[in-house]
């Protein structure tokens, strides 16, 4: 019988993981003995627990926050859409001893919205709220995929210009404050900040929504986030947390170590 191969997930906080669940399910399903843990890293010791693993003849990691970035920089060799993103979410240990790291979040995204929620991202306009690294790690894929807009727009509007910086050459982009929306809907909305881990929403006009909008958190919890009450009050068509992306971003994990594309819908289903 073939080596049990070693994974696991590394971040601080991880215990809430659903990582090492999903890549079971996927394991069983697709017939891939594996290990998966959640393991636990201490700030400024995340070199040191990915080189021990490593030493424990570990084949691949994830990499959750706040250890992305970390992550990137660590890696010896870099996809593109990695490259881009300026995180990594997933390294593979190459037999060489090279560090190869790849960021799965923005195809996990796109997937999720558009064979899951069945919402074409092509031809749609975006809104995208925050510019912390988690849309960072989204945009290239969104954007490879043409839609007629995204606009980007944080609290800090600074933030949301750098991204339209860097990103406006892969499509078309725009960006600003808060307050620099107007009153036009949008097809698909995205709320990629921070504020529904401290039980807020951003201070957004309601006129963004229409029956036919997707609303979209990349955060997911046990309760419904803020912002997606939020929308579904507003009369946002179909609102959706971001547990399918993350069932997604690990299938394309999953295909990176394996070389086998697990089926995503009865592990979503299972995990509801
Ligand atoms: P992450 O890696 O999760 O993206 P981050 O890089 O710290 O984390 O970014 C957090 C994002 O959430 C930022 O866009 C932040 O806005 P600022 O750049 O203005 O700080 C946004 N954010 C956090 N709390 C928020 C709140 N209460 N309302 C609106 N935006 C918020």
């Amino acid at each position: 019988m073939s080596e049990i191969k070693k994974y696991a997930v590394m971040g601080n906080p991880v215990s809430h993981s659903l990582s090492p669940q999903i890549h079971q399910f996927f394991g069983e399903q697709c017939g891939i003995r594996l290990e998966y843990r959640a393991i636990l890293v201490e700030t400024g010791r995340f070199k040191s627990a990915v080189r021990q693993f490593i030493d424990e003849a570990g084949n691949g990691l994830n990499i959750t926050v706040p250890f992305k970035q970390e992550a990137w920089q660590l890696a010896d060799l870099r996809s593109n859409r990695a490259e881009l993103a300026g995180a990594a979410n997933t390294l593979m240990f190459e037999e060489n001893g090279n560090i190869f790291g790849d960021n799965t979040d923005g195809v996990g995204i796109l997937r999720d919205i558009t064979n899951n929620l069945g919402r074409p991202v092509a031809d749609a306009k975006v809104l995208v709220i925050g510019a912390g690294g988690a849309v960072r790690g989204v945009l290239g894929p969104l954007l490879d995929d043409g839609p007629s807009l995204i606009h980007i727009v944080n609290r800090t509007a600074s933030k949301a210009r750098e991204l339209e910086t860097v990103f406006g050459e892969f499509g078309p982009c725009t960006s600003g404050g808060l307050d620099d929306i107007g009153d036009a809907p949008y097809d698909i909305i995205i709320n990629g900040t921070a504020a529904s881990l401290q039980g807020k929403i951003p201070d957004l006009p309601a006129s963004i929504f229409t029956d036919q909008s997707l609303a979209y958190d990349m955060m997911y919890g046990r309760e419904q986030t803020p912002f997606l009450v939020w929308a579904g009050e507003n009369g946002s068509g179909l609102c959706s947390d971001g547990l399918g992306m993350l069932v997604e971003q690990a299938a394309e994990s999953f295909y990176i170590w394996h070389g086998v594309r697990p089926e995503t819908k009865p592990v979503i289903q299972a995990l509801r």
